[in-house]
């Protein structure tokens, strides 16, 4: 599981509880510098929560370790555009929490997650009421880079929505097995024929 915005982490802590009843790890990400500075266009359109949320690792540290699970979490400080933008996650992914507040931030989470999801892998945002994150989410371009279809959004209550999209083949999870059987016959055709022993 990935946690794009954590905070103090006081719904990381119940994440991780989940996470370890369930034999899953939960990837916490966070600036810990709050809100990065919104564009002036989301600013014209919303309320401006640029800087809000300052924490610090150490009160998440903290937290998870006085509330949840923490042997099953790692951190990753950092700009989610120095951190998930950069990479996809290098695991399977099938749940994502995002509540980071901006367009650009969940653009980023995307980047570093939907190539990583698993094929019944679901996103949520926490973030729906705000404007530009759901015109981002609604728009079809945003989800022409991943090759997979537009996902099917539902909106849950005022600020949550779940995003589900179209199934696929996990071709990160089973690539070995999946190729096994056909490069066995392959190497079975190709095979020098058995010399007959000596004697
Ligand atoms: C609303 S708070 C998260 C609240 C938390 N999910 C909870 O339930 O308590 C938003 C968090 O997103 C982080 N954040 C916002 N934009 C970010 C970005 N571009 N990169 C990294 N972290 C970001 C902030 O530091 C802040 O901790």
């Amino acid at each position: 599981m990935v946690e794009a915005g954590c905070w103090n982490g006081g719904a990381s802590a119940k994440f991780s509880l989940v996470c370890k009843l369930g034999g899953y790890r939960l990837r916490i990400y966070d600036s810990f510098e709050g809100v990065e500075p919104m564009t002036s266009e989301e600013k014209q359109r919303g309320y401006d929560f640029s800087g809000e949320y300052v924490a610090s690792d150490a009160t998440l540290r903290a937290n998870l370790q006085r509330f949840g699970a923490p042997d099953v979490c790692s951190i990753h400080k950092g700009w989610f555009a120095a951190t998930l933008a950069r990479s996809p996650v290098a695991e399977v992914v099938r749940v994502v929490f995002i509540d980071c507040d901006s367009a650009k931030g969940t653009q980023e989470v995307l980047l570093g997650v939907v190539p990583s999801l698993a094929s019944d892998g679901v996103v949520f945002t926490q973030d729906f009421h705000i404007a530009s994150v759901r015109d981002l989410l609604l728009d079809r371009r945003t989800w022409e880079r991943y090759g997979r279809g537009d996902p099917g959004i539902e909106r849950l209550c005022g600020h949550l929505a779940v995003l589900r999209l179209p199934q696929h083949l996990e071709r990160r999870v089973l690539p070995d097995r999946r190729r096994a059987p056909e490069r066995r016959v392959a190497e079975r055709r190709v095979a020098p024929p058995r010399q007959p022993a000596t004697l």
